[in-house]
């Protein structure tokens, strides 16, 4: 059996990953390792199988924890939790340092004392800044990392604690950099969850700016099976970007929400826009392509209208979220009520 030690296993990517590594082997088991912060749920775990799957409640940022979780002889640590939502970053950047950055870290040395034999850092194209809105331009392993948000800052900070690790002590790393995912089980504070579960309750669409911004999207299990695959087939001391050439304005994907909802497009409301806002995220994912033999799976119309019949389906999973901190949240970014029904 392989051991893995998968922290933010209760988020929205975690929880797909550890669903798609015991779907797709025999031979791993799992200690899932998540903190349960506003984003993580386990609901996300519900039906997953209980004997490859232990779920421990914990912080990456308690060493004395981290150490006692992680099993011996353990093949990989896969280091998904994060504060992960760039408008909370901007209105408070404290959290992300502590988790991304510092959490990262002791990671890194616990992987060190435990004698890990591979850590993977999942990391986003984010880290890499904008790109201009020609098409000219692509995020390559080779782009310089030039983050803008606090929230990019902080993964790219531990992509520098990850990379001196392994320049120092020898551990052996992988990092990977997928665009913006989407699927079931996000957090309604990310765009296309935040669309759909508003254009459910015929609420206003918040679109920031003038909805040009480009994005790279990518179906969430796509980016799961890259991140096995790198861990699997990718050499140490690498980064691989992930992304599905899928480049989509966000008016483009709001309106192709609405149209699969059948929702008017009036209910779509500009609203300021978001500070420092990147303009254009798109990934040239020819080295996983070569070298992993990756290439998505899931097209965009397909994800897409997949991702909404889980929302249609999973109302409660939506109302649990809509109706606790979250309120208080949207109220105060968006000036608007929601979920008020
Ligand atoms: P998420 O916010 O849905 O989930 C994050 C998880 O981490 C939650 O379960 C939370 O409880 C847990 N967590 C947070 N702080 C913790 C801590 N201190 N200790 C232990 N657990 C903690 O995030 P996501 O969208 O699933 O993203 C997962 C990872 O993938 C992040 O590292 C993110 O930077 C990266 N990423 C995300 C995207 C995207 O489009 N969502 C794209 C590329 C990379
Ligand atoms: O690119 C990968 C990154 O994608 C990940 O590293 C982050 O964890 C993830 O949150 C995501 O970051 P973005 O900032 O791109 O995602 P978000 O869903 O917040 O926003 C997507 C786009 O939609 C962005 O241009 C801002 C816009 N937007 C977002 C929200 C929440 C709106 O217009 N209105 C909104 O209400």
């Amino acid at each position: 059996m392989k051991q893995i030690f998968v922290t933010g296993g209760a988020g929205f990517i975690g929880s797909a990953f550890i669903r798609l590594v015991l779907d797709e082997t025999s031979d791993t088991q799992i200690i899932n390792y998540d903190a349960l912060t506003y984003a993580g749920n386990l609901e996300n775990l519900e039906g997953v199988d209980s004997k490859r799957h232990t779920f421990i409640k914990g912080d990456i940022c308690d060493k004395d924890s981290v150490l006692n979780s992680i099993p011996d002889n353990c093949d990989a640590i896969f280091n998904f939790a994060a504060e992960s939502h760039v408008d909370r970053s901007i209105e408070s950047a404290n959290e992300f340092v502590n988790t991304n950055v510092l959490g990262t870290q002791i990671l890194l040395d616990a992987a060190r004392e435990k004698n890990v034999r591979r850590f993977v850092q999942i990391s986003t194209d984010e880290v890499m800044g904008s790109l201009p809105e020609s098409d000219e331009a692509f995020f390559t392993e080779d782009s310089p990392l030039e983050p803008n948000s606090p929230y990019a800052a902080s993964k790219a900070a531990a992509e520098h604690f990850v990379r001196a690790a392994r320049e120092t002590f020898g551990l052996e790393t992988i990092i990977t950099r997928c665009g913006n995912n989407y699927g079931s089980r996000q957090f309604p504070e990310k765009l296309i969850p935040l669309m759909v579960s508003n254009a459910m309750n015929d609420e206003p669409l918040p679109v920031y700016g003038d909805g040009k911004n480009v994005r790279d999207w990518v179906y969430v299990d796509d980016h799961c099976r890259g991140i096995w695959l790198s861990f699997e087939k990718g050499k140490s001391g690498e980064a691989y970007n992930i992304g599905a050439r899928n480049e989509l304005q966000n008016i483009e994907v709001v309106k192709s929400i609405l149209d699969i909802l059948g929702k008017p497009h009036s209910l779509i409301k500009y609203v300021k826009d978001r500070l420092g806002h990147d303009r254009r995220y798109a990934i040239d994912s020819t080295k996983v392509e070569k070298e992993l033999d990756w290439k998505p799976k899931v097209s965009w119309e397909e994800g897409l209208q997949a991702t909404i019949n889980w929302y249609q389906e999973n109302v409660d999973w939506v109302d649990h979220i809509r109706n606790g901190e979250y309120k208080e949240y949207y109220k105060k970014h968006y000036g608007m009520e929601v979920g008020a029904k």
